[in-house]
């Protein structure tokens, strides 16, 4: 059975535009996989930190070679591997934060980028490690600020 991993960015809660984007695609993903399971992470709920260097440190000791400290430090990281190998699709809810995504989704993708888990170096080149999942963004943001406007309150995108 197919599993969607439901991932939110906005810290707007009901008002969000971006919540109701992914919302939406879920519900529609729902109907269109009778039966599947979805898998949803707030992610202004879930406690993410910075790497640091001893994360970067044990990232990049061989498993079998990781002490119980640095299995540790990798412990939410392999969390939020866990949840993308059990998943087929990603769904994630983006807001535009002063022209960017939200901090606690760059702190996500900061635990996920992981070298020989989610990328290897091959030839000197970075080669992604993760095939055949698809990821779908809806993007919050406000037509007018981008414009120069200076206003903001209103949102929009697509997923
Ligand atoms: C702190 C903050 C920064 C924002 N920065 C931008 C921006 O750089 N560009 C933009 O177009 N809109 C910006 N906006 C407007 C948001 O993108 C817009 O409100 C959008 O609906 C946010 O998504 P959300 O409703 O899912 O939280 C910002 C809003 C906030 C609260």
């Amino acid at each position: 059975m197919a599993t969607l991993l439901h991932l939110d960015s906005s810290p707007m809660g009901a008002a969000s535009v971006s919540r109701h984007l992914s919302n939406t695609f879920v519900e529609n993903w729902k109907k269109a996989h009778p039966g599947g399971t979805v898998v949803t992470r707030d992610l202004t709920k879930s406690g993410l930190v910075s790497i640091t260097a001893e994360w970067v440190a044990a990232a990049y000791t061989p498993a079998e070679q990781r002490t119980a400290e640095q299995k540790a430090v990798l412990a939410k990281s392999d969390e939020l591997l866990a949840e993308i190998d059990a998943a087929d699709e990603l769904a994630i809810g983006v807001s535009m934060h002063n022209f960017n995504i939200p901090s606690v989704l760059k702190l996500w993708i900061d635990q996920v980028v992981r070298v020989g888990r989610t990328f290897a170096y091959v030839d000197g080149a970075p080669k992604a490690l993760l095939a055949g999942k698809k990821a779908r963004h809806g993007c919050g943001w406000d037509p007018r600020a981008e414009a120069g406007g200076g206003e903001s309150g209103a949102g929009q995108g697509s997923l």
